[in-house]
């Protein structure tokens, strides 16, 4: 008696794994986190994120050109904000002159075509390091999303393709959709963090950012009260369905690996794309082991973003877009 059906049949050779794989990368599918400093000349690596770095702007001209020819044509934008610069209520975000609104335009300067994404969140720009302003103890709601509509309204005027409010507020797509309709950017599109987890993998990326919430007397010390809890996934689903209805053109699930049963959720209860976000404690992760020689790094990285995809994602926000096209070409 043999087995009729053998599916080691279908794994007999390089070329019919090719025929028969179910899902690709391909470097259209990845937007790319970068991190923008004042200053001239300047490529400072993140110490929690080796080999990824804060760059100033001819630094940030030069590195966007490097994607683009690399087949890269999305990045995020994130600011590190100088502490004499943040307040309560994130006021330096509104400057139409601040880092977020120079970055912008330089990018659209020199290479007019890569699409650009903004993080809108207060916390870059807070002195307390929260996503909204605080009063005691509470962060307040509705008061932050009208500055986060100002801020998507900056960042529209500034070139902006896409904004990307990163802070969970209640509410804000709405704000923020209509804020940007009254003043004429119809085609400035919404990609909402909507699943976004109150997740300690974030540790990183507050390092590089210099934006990890402050330890005094009535300020909360983590984002739990407008993250989502690691345990709960109906509420995922309800968040994003929400954020759909408000506005938000594309849906995003943070962070990745841990959460791809929520990708797949959304992805079976949602048609608009969803992006999933990667962060920054992933990408440490990987680099540590690696560095050890414990995991082998590209195999491994390949795989963790293969499972992204193969989730339901159609856009991956990660560290290593660059580190996986060049396996890829
Ligand atoms: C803040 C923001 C965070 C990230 C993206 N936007 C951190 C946080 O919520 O504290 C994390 C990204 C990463 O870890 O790579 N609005």
């Amino acid at each position: 008696m043999y087995p009729l059906i053998r599916n080691r049949r279908l794994r007999a050779s390089s070329a019919i794994r090719h025929l028969v794989r179910e899902t690709i990368i391909t470097p259209s599918d990845f937007l790319v986190p970068l991190f923008v400093v004042e200053g001239k000349g300047v490529k400072e690596e993140i110490s929690s994120m080796p080999n990824y770095y804060r760059m100033s702007l001819d630094k940030l001209e030069k590195e966007v050109l490097e994607l683009w020819n690399m087949g890269l044509c999305a990045v995020l934008l994130f600011v590190k904000v100088n502490d004499n610069l943040k307040d309560n209520k994130g006021t330096e975000a509104l400057n139409p002159d601040g880092l977020m609104q120079r970055a912008i335009k330089t990018i659209k300067n020199s290479c007019p075509d890569m699409l650009v994404m903004t993080d809108v969140a207060l916390d870059p720009f807070s002195s307390y390091g929260h996503d909204g302003i605080v009063t005691d103890g509470q962060i307040l709601n509705d008061e932050t999303s009208e500055v986060l509509a100002e801020m998507s309204v900056s960042h529209a005027g500034a070139g902006a393709d896409f904004v990307a409010p990163s802070d969970m507020m209640d509410g804000r797509i709405l704000t923020i959709r209509e804020a940007l309709e009254d003043e004429g950017f119809h085609n400035t599109g919404i990609m909402s963090y909507s699943a976004k987890y109150a997740s300690s993998f974030y540790g990183p990326f507050r390092d590089a950012l210099d934006s990890a919430p402050v330890d005094i007397k009535n300020v909360p010390k983590d984002k739990t009260s407008y993250q989502m809890d690691a345990a709960n996934r109906f509420e995922a689903i309800r968040e994003t369905q929400m954020d759909i209805d408000e506005g938000a053109d594309i849906v995003m699930v943070k962070p990745g690996l841990a959460y791809l049963d929520i990708v797949r959720e959304i992805r079976n209860e949602v048609d608009v794309p969803i992006a999933v976000y990667q962060v920054s404690g992933e990408y440490a992760m990987l680099k540590a082991a690696a560095d050890k020689g414990w995991l082998d790094h590209d195999s491994v990285m390949m795989e963790q973003l293969i499972s992204i995809k193969r989730a339901g994602a159609n856009i991956i926000a990660s560290y290593f877009a660059k580190d996986a096209v060049q396996i890829m070409s």
